[in-house]
Order: structure tokens, then C-alpha cells, then sequence
């Protein structure tokens, strides 16, 4: 407790007061320079800032100087505490940085360890047959002038249903098993088509193309044509006076280019209520020449790029006029190209995390 005489002149006690201040910021900064553990940094703060602290003492005894005094200690004393306050703050984040770099130095691993083969040669590490492909999909379809977008895994209602024509309660909604999330408004997307409705939001004005590759995840029975998690890659072109035409032939030329030659196709009338037309495309499975085989399904036949016209609610949900634009769109499926190139006939192996199945296709 700070106590003054009553007979000394005011312009002598704000001196002392003033030199009181100028104590106190001094031993707060011996002490806070020799505190070096989080623990005492709280003690410093207790001791001069806290409630029952230094400077809260010397407060207290302001309210006994006359108004005039007071007003510019007060000024002085406030002042004094957001300084010590500040200075309190930088010590804690120093203090915390070194324990930080402590632990990672305590807990450093050494990442760059090498596997190495029988023969004690280092293996190189080499991308996953799913990231081969998609990046091969990506020169292609840049080569063709398209961008490529990507989108979030945590999709909202709107985005994966209701934008793509897709209203809530349209039985539609079953034909793909969804992970909802607990508020039932956010879902893992069950598809890329999401990505037609934010490129469009993103680009506004047509012509454009683009493209969005990434993981999709379905609540579904897994067996050697299913997996809860795989892969696809979106493709959208809006442009004026589009036809099936040019997305026929748009098709062929893709399929011709990922294959490298010439492959067989057929299209089927499919229904998805994103596209008017819509179909099903499908090419000659490559695994078994058409004989059938567990990844066709005994038919001869790989359902792998549907496929059809955007639909004008969906071009309106993207902030595009469907009187001025038109368009196409398609999934591919990753994971079934893969299993085509490769000739793998269960796609569970391809998420199997199994180094020595995804070692064969290093590059
Ligand atoms: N999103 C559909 C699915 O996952 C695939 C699809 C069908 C995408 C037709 C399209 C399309 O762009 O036009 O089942």
C-alpha cells in the first residue's frame, strides 16, 4: 500500500509518483528478463498486473491526489500498462517458440530414411497408378485448352444435389449412397459434378472449358467394381450453339488420345438429371477383349464416361443465361482407367495402401 503524507505539496507527490512508475517498469523488466519458464512469466503478470498487483497499488493511492494531478498520472499509469502488458505478451511467445523448438528438436524424425530393395539398392519413390493417370488426363486435356479447377471434399447440399438439378426429395438423390454429416446439410461429395457449379460461378462468362479431377466418396457395398472412396475427373465445355455432335466427336478424340489408339465405344441413352440429353458411355473392356470378366461384368463392356448436355437449370444454378449458352458435360472415372491401363481387375487393390502392388507402376 502507497501512502503520502498530507503535507507534502502536490507537485511533490506527483513526482514521487511519477518516480514510483518509473520503478516499477524497471523491476518488471529485470524480472521479466530473467524469466524463463511459462510459470513464472504468470507470476510476473500477477505481481505487477494483477488485481492485487504493483500497479494496481499504485493506482489506488492515485484516487487520493486532486483531480488535476490525478488526471495526468492516471494518463501516465495507463499508459505504463499497456507497455508492460505488450512487452508481458512478446515475452510469452519467445518462451513459447523455444518450447516448440525444443520439442521438434526432441521429436525429430528422420523422414528422408530410404527403403531399399533385397540387393540393398535405395527404391525410389514413384507416384500412385491413380496420380500416373490423372496427370496424364491433365496434359491432354490442357493440350485441348481446358483449365483445371478443383473443388472441397466437404460438400454442401446445394452444391452437390440442388445446383444440379437435383432437388431435395427428387428420388434421384438415392442413386448415390451419401456420408452426410450429423447437421444433414454437409456431405462428403459423392461426385465432381460440384466442380461444374463453382467453374461456373468461378469463370461467369462462357466460352470456357475446364476440368476438375479429385476423390469422391459413396456410402457403398465395396467389391471388385466398388470402393467408398475413388476417383473421378468433371469436364465441362459451355460455349454458343453446342450439339451432340461436337460432343460425340469430343469424346472419341479424348478416348483415341488417353488410349493411344483408336478404341471402341457405343453410347446409350443414360439418365442424369444434370444433363437433357443424357448417356451412358461406355468402351469394349480391355481386360477381357469383350469376353467378359469379373470388372465388366461378364457383358464385354466398361461403363466409363457418362455423359449428355448441360441442362438449363443447371447453366441458370451456375449464374449462366441457358437462352445466350449451351454446353456439355461428362465424368470420367479414374480408378476404372486405371484398372483398364494397368489390366487390374479389383479396384480394392488400388486403395490397398499395399507398397508392393503400387511399386510395379513407378515411373
Ligand atoms: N456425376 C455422375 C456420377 O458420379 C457422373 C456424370 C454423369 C457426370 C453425366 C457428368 C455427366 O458430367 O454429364 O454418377
Amino acid at each position: 500500500m502507497v501512502h503520502f503524507a498530507a503535507r507534502l505539496k502536490p507537485h511533490t507527490l506527483v513526482r514521487m509518483m511519477f518516480e514510483k512508475l518509473k520503478v516499477l517498469e524497471e523491476t518488471f523488466n529485470c524480472a521479466l528478463r530473467d524469466g524463463d519458464s511459462e510459470a513464472e512469466l504468470a507470476n510476473i503478470k500477477a505481481q505487477f498486473l494483477g488485481r492485487k498487483g504493483k500497479l494496481a497499488a499504485i493506482l489506488k493511492a492515485l484516487g487520493q491526489m486532486p483531480m488535476e494531478e490525478r488526471r495526468e498520472l492516471g494518463r501516465a499509469a495507463n499508459d505504463l500498462k499497456n507497455r508492460l502488458l505488450r512487452k508481458w505478451v512478446d515475452a510469452r511467445a519467445d518462451i513459447e517458440k523455444i518450447s516448440i523448438d525444443k520439442k521438434l528438436k526432441e521429436n525429430w524424425i528422420d523422414i528422408s530414411l530410404r527403403e531399399r530393395d533385397r540387393a540393398g539398392r535405395v527404391w525410389e519413390a514413384g507416384l500412385h497408378p491413380v496420380t500416373i493417370v490423372q496427370r496424364e488426363l491433365e496434359d491432354i486435356f490442357l493440350s485441348m485448352g481446358f483449365d483445371i479447377l478443383d473443388g472441397p471434399h466437404i460438400e454442401d447440399d446445394f452444391h452437390n444435389f440442388t445446383a444440379l438439378n437435383i432437388p431435395e426429395s427428387h428420388p434421384a438423390r438415392d442413386m448415390q449412397d451419401t456420408f452426410w454429416f450429423k447437421d444433414l446439410k454437409h456431405l462428403l461429395r459423392t461426385h465432381t459434378s460440384t466442380i461444374q457449379i463453382r467453374g461456373m460461378k468461378q469463370k461467369i462468362k462462357p466460352p470456357f472449358r475446364f476440368v476438375g479431377p479429385g476423390k469422391v466418396f459413396r456410402c457403398e457395398a465395396i467389391d471388385a467394381s466398388h470402393e467408398a472412396v475413388f476417383h473421378q475427373m468433371e469436364g465441362m465445355l459451355i460455349g454458343r450453339s453446342i450439339t451432340v455432335a461436337n460432343l460425340i466427336y469430343f469424346e472419341k478424340v479424348l478416348l483415341n488420345e488417353i488410349f493411344g489408339k483408336e478404341v471402341e465405344i457405343r453410347l446409350r441413352p443414360g439418365f442424369f438429371p444434370f444433363v437433357e440429353p443424357g448417356f451412358e458411355l461406355d468402351i469394349a473392356c480391355l481386360i477381357c477383349h469383350g469376353s467378359g470378366c469379373r470388372v465388366c461384368k461378364g457383358s464385354g463392356w466398361v461403363e466409363l464416361l457418362p455423359c449428355g448436355m448441360t441442362h438449363p437449370n443447371v447453366l441458370k444454378h451456375g449464374g449462366i443465361d441457358p437462352d445466350e449458352y449451351n454446353g456439355f458435360a461428362f465424368g470420367l472415372g479414374l480408378d476404372r482407367l486405371v484398372m483398364m491401363r494397368y489390366g487390374i481387375d479389383d479396384v480394392r487393390l488400388i486403395h490397398s495402401g499395399n507398397i508392393d502392388f503400387s511399386k510395379q507402376f513407378a515411373v
